[in-house]
């Protein structure tokens, strides 16, 4: 089929590489002229494992093409997939939807007769029939779930699908689209609009309250000298609970969770629905940042002023070099602003990360973080973070004391190598080592 993707950001530009890998051809579409030109030229800007690949092969061999304009999306494509940002506004919780409206609009002018507008970003419950009144032309609604840095499988190999239409059209159209998803095995929700509006939020606000729970249930464990470890494995056991999303840590950040959940309570209260425990979770989740900075005060006997403490981390979770609402830099931040002289270091987000906070320190490597810290902090759980060799990493730091502030170090083989290890949600080590972590 002939397919466009409008917004060619994390989601579109996958979405649109995806789709081309499953057969079909595929114009991206965007505003931003320097970012079609990129992908024009089969080059992702952005981190994306798996994704800069299938770009490069697919613009090479014309399936896949990228092009500003909408006149040319709209004389191309039989079916147009939405998939433009909506941030948070910035004088309420509200989703700001102006990328949307300007996407439908734009392409709703231009397209050809019998032409199906899919709706891919995550919008306010009744946006969708909103929009299907506004413009004389076929909606439907496909909300996407994936995640960074698994993006192509999760878009070639979803959980499921959800297809919120108006006709039989169009939900006829949509399971040609994904004619090759579907018969792979992939569940398959065939509902209204609201619905699959609902779906989307209802799921990123869940995974957000589980993520709370347990980190709620760490603060917990902090107080009472219990392991938030050893607890979340035990619930995990629990079927009914499963083990994903019980990691407690310094919690989520990105660019989903935190302002879906927001808008997910505005629109709610809007429609006279108290969802005020989304309240509960968001404040939750800031206090573990908070956590952190009292851990490292703490922990740096002598006062924050002038202590060099490495940050380990800028991404809000591995395998993405996203720094949107990351916990592990709005700690680094606010620890520099207390006076601490802050070195970040990591593997993919270095660039997005000095553009964020341009007086940061920042290391070429892991080495060079380390060398001379009177602290360290692991925040973002990169999988070289986790094996480092501890023995090797003492040598370089002036004090050799870490916080692990996601729950995926072994404490055994860095106190063994002589550190000072806390986690959060673990108790304070008994014994010779104080809270100070001066022994
Ligand atoms: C999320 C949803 O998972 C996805 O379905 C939706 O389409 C977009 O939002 P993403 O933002 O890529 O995806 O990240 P996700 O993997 O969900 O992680 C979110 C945050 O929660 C990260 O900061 C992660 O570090 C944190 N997290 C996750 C925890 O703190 N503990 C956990 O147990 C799991």
């Amino acid at each position: 089929m002939r397919l466009t993707v409008i917004g060619t950001g994390y989601l579109g530009a996958t979405h649109a590489a995806c789709m081309a890998e499953l057969g079909h051809e595929v114009v991206g579409v965007d505003v931003d002229a320097g970012k079609v030109a990129a992908l024009a030229a089969g080059r992702v800007p952005f981190h994306e494992p798996g994704l800069a690949g299938m770009v490069a092969r697919h613009t090479a061999s014309g399936r896949l093409r990228f092009t500003t304009s909408y006149e040319e999306a709209g004389a191309f494509g039989q079916v147009h997939f939405v998939c433009v940002g909506t941030p948070q506004r910035r004088d309420s919780d509200a989703a700001d939807l102006t990328y949307v409206e300007e996407a439908f609009a734009g392409i709703a002018r231009q397209t050809r007769k019998g032409a199906l507008l899919v709706g891919k970003s995550t919008v306010p419950v009744g946006t969708a029939a909103r929009l299907a009144d506004t413009h004389d032309v076929e909606i439907a609604w496909n909300p996407e779930f994936l995640r960074e840095g698994y993006a192509v499988e999760d878009t070639l190999r979803p959980d499921r699908l959800v297809f919120g239409v108006r006709t039989g059209r169009a939900e006829r159209l949509l399971r040609q689209v994904y004619g090759t998803v579907l018969a792979g095995g992939t569940p398959l929700v065939v509902t209204d609009f609201a619905t699959a509006e609902l779906v989307k939020t209802a799921a990123n606000s869940f995974l957000a309250t589980k993520i709370s729970f347990i980190n709620a249930m760490a603060e917990l464990c902090e107080a009472a000298g219990g392991d938030v470890r050893e607890l979340s494995e035990a619930l995990g056991h629990d079927d009914r609970i499963g083990r994903s999303f019980l990691r407690a840590g310094v919690g989520f950040g990105g660019g989903c969770l935190p302002k879906d959940i927001r808008a997910f309570a505005y629109r709610a209260a809007e429609l006279g629905v108290d969802l005020g425990f989304l309240r509960a979770v968001d404040a939750i989740n800031m206090r573990r940042r908070d956590r952190v900075i009292e851990l490292a005060r703490q922990l740096c006997g002598d006062g924050l002023l002038g202590a060099r403490v490495a940050v380990l981390g800028a991404a809000f979770k591995p395998d993405s070099d996203d720094v949107r609402d990351s916990p592990a830099l709005n700690v680094a931040a606010r620890l520099g602003l207390a006076g601490a002289d802050v070195t970040v270091y990591d593997p993919e987000a270095m660039d997005n990360a000095r553009k964020e906070y341009p007086l940061l320190g920042y290391a070429m490597s892991v080495e060079e973080a380390l060398r001379g810290a009177d602290l360290v902090l692991h925040l973002t759980e990169w999988p070289q973070f986790r094996e480092l060799d501890p023995g090797r990493a003492a040598s370089l730091v002036h004090r050799p004391l870490i916080v692990d502030g996601r729950g995926v170090l072994d404490a055994d083989r860095w106190t063994a190598a002589g550190w000072r290890f806390r986690a959060l949600g673990s108790p304070a080590p008994v014994g010779p080592v104080g809270e100070d972590g001066r022994g």
